[in-house]
């Protein structure tokens, strides 16, 4: 097939390597910046057993999954009691680890033998490509379990509507993994300083990229092929489907939505409301072996109680260039986000704004910081001073925990107490729309009106 497949031994597959692997899955965004590299401090022992620990079954444990792991160690009185995934390779790792922290987990192949055989579970963790999501979280649902299940909920809207109507039927809880939506700061610039301060003023316009450099597909350790009848009953035709399902029609929805519906979910969440339309432009111009579109770009329009708003997002995967982060921009100043505050976490006010050093008095901004120094440079033919950029001014909000953990803790809230979740299924339904209708323009060529009731179930 003229791919290029990476084939690692088992045994030499390190921490670094396995983190290395998960950035090029989209999952290296999440995890930088946090305490990674070190071990998970609240790791739960073995014998620690308290009155309100819950039981938990993680499902799919691959990159993301033990992602997932990694944060509910931290998470007091949460204990993995048993792990499933059809690869070895992904059962023995997750195993291991687990061991390694004082969880010994039963192990099992497929999920309805763990749901067969598990008795004592409260939740379930669903981590498996997207495409198998509503049968597997539907199943959990059924099975009497809370369900915290990866975003993007499916890669059909049929599939994702029948999650939620799982978790309507069962009265169980469902938290889809748009973590930024428990992220404090997340909800400190957008529920704080956009919506209760009016910090931006009207939101005139929005802005949100993901762009990746350049990447081979995922290869597999030579021992740890699956048989083709496995493979089959599975439903994946090869290896090369099975390790790159996001790039497969059947499987998963391409950049777009594997990268995009973090972000196009935050559109939505700022604006208080979904698109009204989208138009995009995309196409599969640089990989020969992948089935969904390799960069898109879309427009988005939304109409508000103020007026109306565009929001454009671009995803690329040739070029890392500017990385990734979302802008949202107002009449009066803008706020600039990322999952790495490195990339973004501040605000510029426009020199008309009303001022803003009493929101920065009562610990809501940091205070401004030293402006863009001008040019002094022969070489610049214009006035720097003209086009100079505002100072920033930093979010006073850190996260000092990987960056999934808020969102799990927030899931484990709702199961213990009561709190109300921050994705619930219906929520995550509107963005999962937005996002899989994204490619559906694309094909069209062509502006897609929505109308707000395709957003419910
Ligand atoms: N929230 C985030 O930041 C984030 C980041 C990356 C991935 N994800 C999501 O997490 C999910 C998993 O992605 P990933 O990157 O870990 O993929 P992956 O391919 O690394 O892992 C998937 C795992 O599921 C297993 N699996 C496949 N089919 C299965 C089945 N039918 N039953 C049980 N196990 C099965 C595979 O063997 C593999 O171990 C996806 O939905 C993805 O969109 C979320």
């Amino acid at each position: 097939m003229g791919i290029s497949e990476k084939k690692p031994a088992i045994d030499r597959i390190t921490r670094r390597d396995f983190l290395k692997s998960s950035a090029t899955a989209g999952l290296g965004v999440a995890l930088a910046g946090t305490a990674l590299g070190q071990s998970p401090s609240q790791a739960a022992p073995a014998a620690a057993k308290s009155a309100d620990e819950l039981r938990v079954a993680v499902i799919g444990c691959g990159a993301q999954g033990r992602v997932l792991i990694e944060s509910m160690l931290r998470i007091p009185s949460v204990r993995i009691a048993a792990i499933c995934d059809i690869w070895s390779y992904s059962r023995q790792y997750a195993g291991n680890y687990l061991k390694k922290y004082g969880h010994v987990a039963n192990v099992y192949e497929d999920y309805r033998e763990l749901l067969a055989a598990e008795k004592g579970l409260q939740a379930a963790v669903v981590a498996t490509p997207d495409w198998v999501h509503a049968e597997q979280a539907g199943a959990c649902l059924r099975a009497g379990l809370h369900v915290y299940c990866e975003k993007e909920m499916s890669n059909s809207l049929d599939k994702a509507r029948s999650m939620v109507l799982a978790a309507r039927e069962t009265g169980k809880l469902l938290q889809i993994g748009h973590q930024r939506r428990s992220n404090p700061r997340y909800i400190h610039a957008i529920n704080r300083l956009i919506r209760e301060h009016s910090l931006l003023g009207r939101v005139t316009v929005a802005y949100a990229q993901w762009n990746r450099a350049k990447a081979d597909l995922l290869g597999w350790p030579e021992k740890y092929v699956i048989d083709q009848a496995t493979l089959d009953k599975y439903g994946y035709g090869s290896m090369t489907e099975f390790r790159n399902w996001r790039l497969f029609k059947k499987f998963g929805g391409g950049p777009m939505v594997d990268l995009g519906s973090h972000q196009i979910d935050l559109f939505s969440w700022v604006h208080g409301t979904p698109p009204k339309s989208v138009v995009a432009s995309g196409g599969l111009d640089y990989y020969k072996n992948w089935e969904w579109y390799d960069n898109v770009m879309a427009i988005y329009e939304f109409e508000t109680k103020e007026g109306t708003s565009r929001a454009f997002y671009q995803v690329q995967t040739t070029t890392q260039h500017g990385g990734f982060y979302e802008t949202f921009m107002g009449e009066n100043g803008s706020l600039v986000l990322s999952e790495i505050p490195q990339r973004g976490n501040w605000a510029m006010r426009e020199p008309h704004a009303p001022e803003w050093n009493s929101l920065a008095k009562a610990g809501l901004l940091l205070s401004e910081s030293v402006p863009i120094q001008k040019s002094t440079t022969k070489n610049v033919y214009v006035d720097v001073r003209v086009t100079a950029e505002a100072g920033r001014w930093p979010l006073p909000v850190e996260l000092a925990k990987p960056a999934h953990q808020p969102h799990l803790e927030n899931f484990f809230d709702a199961v213990r107490r009561g709190t109300p979740l921050n994705c619930p299924a219906e929520v995550a339904y509107e963005s999962c729309v937005a996002v899989l209708k994204t490619n559906e323009a694309v094909k069209a060529r062509r502006v897609m009106d929505f109308r707000p009731e395709q957003f419910k179930v």
